[in-house]
């Protein structure tokens, strides 16, 4: 079979939409709880281009017999956290599956010298946790799982609660508890950077998520938001554990989240201190958190957790959390930077 790769161009945003419509189509088949919208073209077509549109985008397309069947995009995302990467987002690929996946590999072949010229050797690709071929052709281009994306209902959260625990009182958060929470926000990071997740993590006061002062404001800003929900657990009057939900946002830097359902809640802070992990504060603060998210009107809640962290990767799917996308990445070695060719010698050496 032979396909022709060429560049994306304004004239492949319609047959890119319908690739991504047919592609959702089949994900919301799979997982009812997806957005239906996203099967539909227009709102597809929106989605590609928000992405196709981002600085510096860059995107090829796989010609078969004059029809498209398959497209990528990556957008570059340049900041402390993330160095210099490039990020496929969800809406930023798709394939007609009657040709098989393998032609993600002929696209990623075809684009990635854009990102590696731009020194970009982070690569990001978001994809549908239900889609097995996609997966194995990213990873057969070296790519790994690094975070997972999952979704539930908020009903019969109540299922969740572990037997009363008469010493433990869950409440909402109030600003009287901000320096003793802030205790707890080192918890995720040390654990996060410890085997097997090794995800760094900058304890100095000047950090790349902002300095102390900066990350205290926002908390502030946090404790006062009328529709954010702060839970705290308490043993016999100590802090002991806390979660965050918040209003899911449809979209991220302006690009369409295809996997944020209408109203859906973010659980998007979980931590438990490390003497009193395993012993029911998560479950009870999830079957909280979720009741109540429901009370609000969310009818979904999604999350997304480090696949490498064996406490978080294990506790959100018991936890009724079903993975709807992967977040994979690949890290190239630098040293390709210089080694296409050997270099000339420079004449001012001579
Ligand atoms: C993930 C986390 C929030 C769960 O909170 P928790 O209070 O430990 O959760 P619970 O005690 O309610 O439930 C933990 C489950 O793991 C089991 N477990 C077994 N050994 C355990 C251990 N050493 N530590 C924790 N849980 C353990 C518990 O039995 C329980 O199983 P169950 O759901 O089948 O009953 C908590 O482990 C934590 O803070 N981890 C570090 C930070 C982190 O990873 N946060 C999440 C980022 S996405």
């Amino acid at each position: 079979m032979h396909i022709e790769i060429v560049p994306f161009s304004d004239t492949h945003l319609e047959e890119a939409a319908a690739l991504l419509a047919l592609r959702h189509q089949g994900d919301h088949v799979l997982e009812p709880a997806l957005p239906e919208r996203f099967t539909q073209a227009a709102a597809a077509r929106a989605a590609v281009e928000a992405i196709w549109r981002k600085p510096d985008a860059t995107g090829v397309v796989a010609m078969y017999e004059g029809r498209m069947i398959g497209y990528l995009i990556g957008v570059p995302r340049i900041n402390q956290v993330w160095g210099r990467s490039v990020w496929v987002y969800l809406a930023g690929h798709a394939v007609n599956r009657t040709y098989g996946s393998e032609v993600y590999r002929d696209l990623y072949a075809a684009l990635s010298p854009s990102w590696v010229a731009l020194g970009c050797y982070a690569h990001y690709a978001l994809i549908p946790a239900s889609d097995q071929p996609a997966l194995d052709a990213w990873f057969a281009l070296s790519f790994g799982k690094e975070q997972a994306h999952g979704i539930r209902e908020t009903a019969d959260a109540s299922s969740l609660a572990p037997p009363v625990d008469p010493s433990l009182e869950i409440r909402r958060a109030e600003l009287a508890d901000l320096e003793a929470s802030l205790e707890l926000d080192e918890i995720i990071p040390r654990h996060q950077s410890r085997a097997p997740v090794y995800a760094p993590y900058w304890f100095e006061e000047y950090a790349p998520f902002g300095d102390k002062e900066a990350i205290r404001q926002e908390s502030i800003e946090i404790f006062q938001d009328e529709n954010a929900k702060f839970w705290l657990a308490l043993r016999n009057g100590r802090i002991v554990g806390y979660q965050l939900y918040m209003p899911a946002s449809p979209h991220f830097d302006k690009i369409d989240n295809l996997m944020v359902p209408e109203q859906c809640s973010y659980l998007a802070i979980a931590a438990t201190r490390e003497e009193e992990q395993g012993r029911g504060v998560g479950r009870a603060l999830t079957a909280h958190g979720l009741a109540t998210a429901q009370t609000n009107g969310y009818t979904h809640c999604i999350t997304d957790w480090r696949v490498t962290n064996l406490l978080s990767s294990r506790f959100w799917p018991r936890q009724g959390f079903r993975p709807v996308a992967y977040r994979l990445s690949r890290r190239l070695d630098e040293r390709i930077a210089w080694s296409h060719e050997k270099p000339s010698p420079s004449p001012w050496l001579s």
